[in-house]
């Protein structure tokens, strides 16, 4: 939710850590601050964008080779210039910056203000760094060891950096539950939430792992040990990341720009793993739990939001097409439910960052249960992404915009690949059907391409209708799923008050909503419940309802009836919601930005939510 980045130690570090805030604010972003460390410490914060803070700094001293540097998306106290990061110790040598939630902070202040700890804050953040301060200063530790020992008092989530203005040759970072990258350049470190920032500067990093705490130095010096003051060996990695993807590119947004992509996007996920004309599918992590699939009496799906409506999906395809059992759940709820789930039960988690808290909760309790894990996931790296016994990326690339699109058509894309392979090899669909949904499959991305075509009549139609107050979304089968994350687009970054129902439940509550201010997107491509639709857009008509109806290329009937049609070509069933989930996400863009909203970083949400 919040982005940490810090940097040690060549250069001026100022602009390094503006220029990584920057990249990382899509993770949060309402207040932003930064420590530099010159000899003295030097703190600015500010409410606001980063472009706030650097408004704000303008004129004043900001040299300095080592500094920390945050976003914050406001969990504990309002989002304003005291309690935006850093925070600093009571004695104001430490300053601290943190990703995560302290659980027991009330607890720990209450016996640091026994103590005499005075604080500036509502934050639980500025509790950590006065316990930091309280163990150094009374057994005389190490800034590294008051750390260690301060974090095996800590519940809850965090990736931290701390400074210490008398200790200025080193960063102390650790983390848990909450992600934190440290990138090696040359005689200098960078440290942040995720490699967006990092790449400009080094290929070469080192993912921590939960409960590790590493210091890095002034003099090269990287050394990890975990919260049991063991010495652990640095794992280095190169990322697989170009900077050209983190721009927007010639795009005004980077949602527009996202949505354009898929095209692209859908054929990099399908790249190397299905060949139509020779009749494979090859995913390389189903192949190395093959024989535990075969074996499983069913799947779950854990997700939360967008990647939840993928999951939906999943749960259609693989019971159609691969006569699998499937549950989908949503992660919060599992992990606390004390959900039924053995050895038998593959569970699979959806995500686009890798890192979402209530995901990865949720697949640990599976874990425990002796569940096959099983990860479809964009981030490469992320924690889920290695806490998964096997999975698969969707190799999307970053997805910066704030509302989820193309990781969306990614995980559908995966997940179609898995249904139809797991079909075929369990002889649940024929083999001239799965011949057929191969070669349609390859022909998605340009059949995307196509419907992006409609951008124009899309644009016309938000113009119409982005004055509502509330907005309904139907669909039926697979585009049931796809009436949600229509729904969910439109809300998220219009603040249009929006609904997704299957259709035929309409009649049992919705319809009482219905008016003529009242705009009711139809998903109407179905092919089996075609005249199911079609009633369902009379009833939507008799009660004076604007229908806009996403309809099959050359439909005349439902175009007839609808106020406004969107067409989209022809395809077969279950690769539906890969075409139809596109005039949905450029409708949503074009009313938020006709009602002047920002579409890239809404109001009130982050990108990654690595809170509970
Ligand atoms: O990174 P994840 O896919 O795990 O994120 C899950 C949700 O937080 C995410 O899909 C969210 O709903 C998006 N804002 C949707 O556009």
């Amino acid at each position: 939710m919040c982005c940490i980045v810090a940097y040690v130690v060549q250069r001026e570090a100022y602009p390094i850590l503006i220029y990584g805030l920057k990249r990382l604010e899509y993770r949060g972003y309402d207040s932003s601050g930064l420590s530099l460390l010159n000899g003295k410490l030097r703190e600015f914060k500010r409410k606001g964008k980063v472009q706030d803070l650097v408004n704000f700094v303008k004129g004043k001293n900001v040299s300095g080779s080592m500094g920390i540097a945050h976003t914050r998306w406001a969990t504990h106290g309002k989002p304003d210039d005291i309690n935006a990061h850093p925070h600093q110790s009571g004695n104001g040598r430490l300053t601290l910056i943190h990703n995560g939630i302290i659980e027991n902070y009330a607890a720990l202040k209450t016996a640091l203000l026994q103590e005499g700890h005075v604080f500036q804050s509502e934050t639980d953040t500025e509790v950590l760094v006065h316990l930091i301060e309280e163990l150094q200063t009374r057994s005389n530790l190490p800034l590294e060891e008051a750390v260690r020992v301060a974090l095996t008092k800590v519940i809850g989530a965090y990736a931290i950096v701390v400074m210490d203005e008398r200790d200025p040759g080193k960063l102390v970072a650790a983390r848990k539950a909450s992600p934190l990258v440290i990138g090696i350049g040359d005689g200098e470190f960078f440290l942040a939430s995720d490699a967006t920032p990092i790449v400009e500067h080094t290929q070469k990093v080192v993912y921590l792992n939960d409960e590790e705490i590493a210091v890095v130095t002034r003099d090269g010096e990287l050394q990890i040990k975990d919260i049991g003051n063991e010495i652990k060996m640095p794992y280095i990695q190169q990322l697989d990341l170009k900077i050209e993807s983190l721009g927007k590119g010639d795009y005004e947004h980077f949602m527009l720009k996202e949505i354009y992509e898929q095209p692209n996007t859908i054929a990099d996920c399908m790249r190397g793993r299905i060949n139509a004309a020779e009749g494979w599918i090859k995913l390389g992590g189903v192949d190395q739990v093959q024989e535990r699939i075969a074996q499983s009496k069913r799947f779950i799906m854990a997700a939360c939001g967008t990647s939840w409506h993928a999951a939906l999906i999943g749960e259609y395809l693989f019971e159609e097409l691969a006569r699998i059992p499937v549950e989908v759940e949503y992660a919060s709820e599992l992990r606390y439910r004390n959900p039924i789930i053995d050895r038998e039960d593959v569970v699979v988690a959806l995500s686009q960052s890798g890192e979402t808290a209530d995901t990865m909760a949720a697949l640990e309790l599976a874990k425990e249960k002796g569940a096959l894990i099983y990860g479809i996931v964009n981030n490469v790296g992320s924690s889920i992404a290695r806490l998964t016994d096997a999975g698969s990326y969707i190799h999307a690339g970053p997805e910066i915009g704030v509302a989820s699109t193309k990781a969306f058509t990614g995980q559908v894309t995966l997940l179609t690949m898995m249904a139809i392979s797991l079909g075929y090899q369990r002889g649940t669909i024929p083999k001239s059907y799965y011949f057929q949904l191969l070669e349609e499959l390859e022909r998605i991305p340009g059949k995307v391409a196509k419907v992006l075509e409609s951008d124009t009549q899309i644009r016309y139609i938000a113009s119409e209708i982005k004055d509502a107050n509330n907005a309904l979304y139907l669909g039926r089968g697979y585009n049931f799923p796809i009436a949600l994350e229509g729904a969910l687009k439109l809300k998220e970054i219009s603040y249009i008050h929006a609904e997704g129902y299957p259709a035929a439940e309409m009649k049992h509550g919705p319809i009482a909503l219905i008016d003529e201010n009242m705009p009711v997107v139809v998903i109407a491509t179905n092919k089996s419940a075609y005249e199911k639709v079609v009633s369902n857009i009379q009833e939507v008509k008799a009660r004076k309802g604007i229908v806009i109806a996403i309809v099959t290329e050359g439909d005349k009937i439902i175009s007839s009836l609808a106020d406004y049609s969107i067409a989209i070509p022809d395809t077969d069933e279950p690769l539906t919601p890969l075409l139809s989930v596109i005039p949905l996400q450029l409708l949503s863009y074009h009313i938020a930005l006709m009602r002047g909203c920002n579409v890239d970083q809404p109001r009130n949400l982050a990108k990654s939510v690595t809170v509970e």
